[in-house]
């Protein structure tokens, strides 16, 4: 049987939730990743250390005993944050960086940032104290197409953010286009991006297969078929810029299956063995490890974790429904076979 062995694997883009949801699923992350980078966008958000790491106690309370996850926080930037939260951000331990959500971009981003220039100071702070910058890149107009938002915010905003702070470390978060990728790769090792499992194995098509599939509508959302491959391409043959950030969302079934059903995919049950399923379509897993566990890693500049994992060849099928405190949720492959199984060493 094929077996593939990798470090063990960080997850640098994620959502829990909080209180009973999260309690609901943040021990799928923890049984398959290290590390995660968690995402600040509760309702309210997370706007300061403090509620940061409260935050984090929750999480680590909620985990399975002997369980040694480690959740790394974020901020969530708003025109009134302050530079000092940035700089008490920046020397905590337990806090990795600081997320752009632009204004009415995707879910829970009301409280983001209304214009670019409203954060000059604080790119400014960040970039000086070496805190990393997360953003979701899509452009909010409301003439904008949808399938355009991406490339949009590369020419109005990112590209702005990286003549003015050529030393800020930048994330381009869950990617979706050529554009993005060529953008990556045109710029220095102070850009990366995270690549998300579904947005390497689904295209704009899935939403609408058969009829409208709520459970694949997430932001960005999928693309055309060519820009699944330029993923797919970034993430099997450029080591180093691009690392898995599954942006596993858990939404309840209600509020994606609704008159105006929510953004956002559920991947954390099955997360590594999806990336494994991806690879597997260009049979190429020579960057496999760095892509799941090395790249991220160095981007952060945190130590490369202990042990490994065992990713055998093998079919499971996914329930067709998870709990989700007083809701149920719809994993991503609900009911269907995945044909990789992950192992614990
Ligand atoms: C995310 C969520 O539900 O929090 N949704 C999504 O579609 N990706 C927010 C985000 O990452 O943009
Ligand atoms: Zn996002
Ligand atoms: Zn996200």
């Amino acid at each position: 049987m094929r077996k593939i062995v990798i470090t063990t694997p960080d997850d640098w883009h994620l959502h829990v939730r909080d209180h009973a949801q999260m309690q609901a699923v943040i021990n799928d992350t923890a049984r398959q990743f290290a590390r995660a980078i968690i995402m600040p966008n509760l309702v309210p958000p997370v706007t300061s250390c403090a509620q940061a790491l409260s935050y984090r106690d929750r999480i680590l309370s909620a985990l399975q005993p002997g369980s040694s996850f480690n959740p790394l926080m974020t901020l969530y930037l708003t025109d009134n944050l302050s530079i000092q939260e940035i700089e008490t951000a920046a020397q905590s331990p337990f806090i990795h960086a600081a997320k752009l959500y632009p204004a009415g971009a995707t879910t829970n981003s009301d409280a983001g940032v209304s214009h670019i220039d409203k954060i000059i100071p604080l790119l400014e702070a960040m970039q000086t104290h070496d805190l990393p910058l997360l953003v979701h890149g899509e452009a909010t107009a409301a003439d904008i197409d949808i399938f355009d938002r991406e490339k949009a915010f590369i020419d109005s905003t990112l590209s702005t953010i990286r003549q003015q702070f050529p030393e800020l470390r930048i994330v381009f978060e869950h990617i979706t286009t050529e554009d993005a990728v060529e953008y990556v790769l045109s710029q220095n090792a102070y850009v990366a991006a995270t690549i998300t499992a579904h947005h390497l194995l689904i295209n704009r098509n899935d939403l609408f297969k058969g009829g409208i599939n709520p459970h694949h509508y997430c932001l960005p959302v999928a693309k055309r078929e060519h820009h699944r491959l330029a993923l797919l391409a970034a993430a099997t043959q450029q080591p180093g810029r691009f690392f898995a950030g599954t942006d596993s969302a858990p939404h309840p079934r209600h509020a994606k299956e609704s008159a105006c059903g929510c953004a956002g995919i559920y991947t954390a049950h099955a997360a590594v063995e999806l990336y494994a399923e991806a690879f597997e379509q260009v049979d190429n897993f020579i960057h496999f490890e760095s892509f799941m566990s090395l790249a991220g890693a160095a981007f952060y500049r945190l130590p490369v974790n202990d042990g490994t994992v065992t990713l055998k060849k093998q079919d499971w099928t996914v329930a067709d429904k998870i709990n989700f405190a007083d809701a149920t949720l719809i994993p991503f492959r609900a009911g269907k076979t995945i044909s990789w199984t992950l192992e614990h060493n």
